[in-house]
Formats: structure tokens, C-alpha cells, sequence
């Protein structure tokens, strides 16, 4: 049911890092979004896989997680993502590819889908500075990051949770289970 497979993919970001995930998964759950809807049929996004220890490690310190914690270091040291999926505006395909925001969204929440399906988990990141990752992956000048995936097996506990009786629908962690 498509309801129960919304309701696991929850945001998760802590992640057993013994557990690789291979090319060719993360090139299927990329394939999920071809079937996606694309404004005019423009096909503006690229989609960069970024999947080796090394590639990991140097994106990692580009990312910022759960902003709303500031007390709780997340990832945790030692739980970082496996891979990643770094959705990219193409301005080859059309000038101002970059205004596509919809479009990221609906393809970002679809991987997303895709991978929870496959017994995975992540989060989608959209707090990260897009010149230093475009620099880090040595994107084309016209190939802009416009939206992080990261990817694992994750660890950790989420639970949904009603809004609070003062009206907050802000997460929060408790004996380390991640309330949202
Ligand atoms: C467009 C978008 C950008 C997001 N950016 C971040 C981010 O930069 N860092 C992060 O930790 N979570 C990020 N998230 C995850 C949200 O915090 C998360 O979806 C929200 O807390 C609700 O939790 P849930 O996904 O488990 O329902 C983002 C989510 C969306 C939809």
C-alpha cells in the first residue's frame, strides 16, 4: 500500500555504515524518476551518484542536519550515510534550469520512496552551500546541486508522534527515539 510505504520513509540520521549500498541500486531508485511528471517535459535534472568511501567523507561536512537540534550531533560519529544522490539543475537543457524547484521535489521525494521500498533509509538535505558541492564533485559549470540525498541502513528509531497541545509540530529526540 502505497500509504504504509509513505508512513516508513520517514527522515533518518543515523546509519550503520557497515552496510553498502551498490551502484546499481541507487541507479534504480534514479530510474524511478524518469517515470516522474517534468514541467513541459523538460527533463531539466541530472542526478550524480555519490557512493565511495571517499566521495562519502568529503560531503559529509557539506550537509547540515536537523537544525532544529542543537544539542544532538547528527549524524553521530561513526553513523554517517553510505552514498548519496545529489539532484542537479542542467541550464544545458534549458537557461534558468535552476527556477525547477517543483520539479526537484517531486523526483527528491520519489528516490526517496524508492529506496524505503528497497529496505533502506535517508533524508533529504536542502541546507548545504550548492558552490561548494558543485566544486567538491567537480560538476560542469552548467550543472547545478540543487538537492542531497543521503542514503543507509539506518539505526535509529522514528516514530510519528501527534502535534503537541501547544500546537508544535517541531521534532524532537527523547532516550534517543527521533519523534516527528
Ligand atoms: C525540501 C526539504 C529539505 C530538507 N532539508 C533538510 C536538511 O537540510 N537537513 C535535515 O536534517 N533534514 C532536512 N529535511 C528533512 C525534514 O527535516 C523532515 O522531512 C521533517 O523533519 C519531517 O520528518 P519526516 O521526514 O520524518 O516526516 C528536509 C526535508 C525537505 C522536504
Amino acid at each position: 500500500m502505497l500509504k504504509d510505504l509513505l508512513k516508513a520513509s520517514r527522515s533518518y540520521r543515523s546509519f550503520d555504515e557497515s552496510v553498502r549500498i551498490p551502484n546499481e541500486l541507487l541507479a534504480d531508485w534514479i530510474d524511478h524518476a524518469r517515470y516522474c511528471p517534468s514541467s513541459i517535459n523538460l527533463q531539466m535534472l541530472k542526478f550524480r551518484i555519490v557512493s565511495t568511501e571517499k566521495e562519502c567523507a568529503a560531503l559529509l561536512p557539506e550537509t547540515r542536519w536537523a537544525g532544529k537540534l542543537k544539542d544532538v550531533k547528527l549524524p553521530p560519529d561513526g553513523h554517517a550515510p553510505v552514498a548519496y544522490i545529489v539532484i542537479c539543475s542542467d541550464n544545458s537543457v534549458i537557461d534558468g534550469a535552476d527556477k525547477f524547484q517543483k520539479d526537484v521535489g517531486i523526483c527528491a521525494q520519489t528516490i526517496m520512496l524508492a529506496a524505503c521500498e528497497a529496505g533502506f533509509g535517508g533524508c533529504i538535505i536542502g541546507s548545504f552551500t550548492s558552490d561548494n558541492v558543485k566544486a567538491l564533485l567537480s560538476l560542469p559549470a552548467e550543472v547545478n546541486p540543487q538537492q542531497i540525498l543521503a542514503f543507509g541502513k539506518p539505526d535509529e528509531s522514528v516514530e510519528l508522534t501527534e502535534e503537541a497541545a501547544d500546537g508544535s509540530v517541531t521534532y524532537y529526540r527523547e532516550n534517543g527515539i527521533h519523534y516527528v
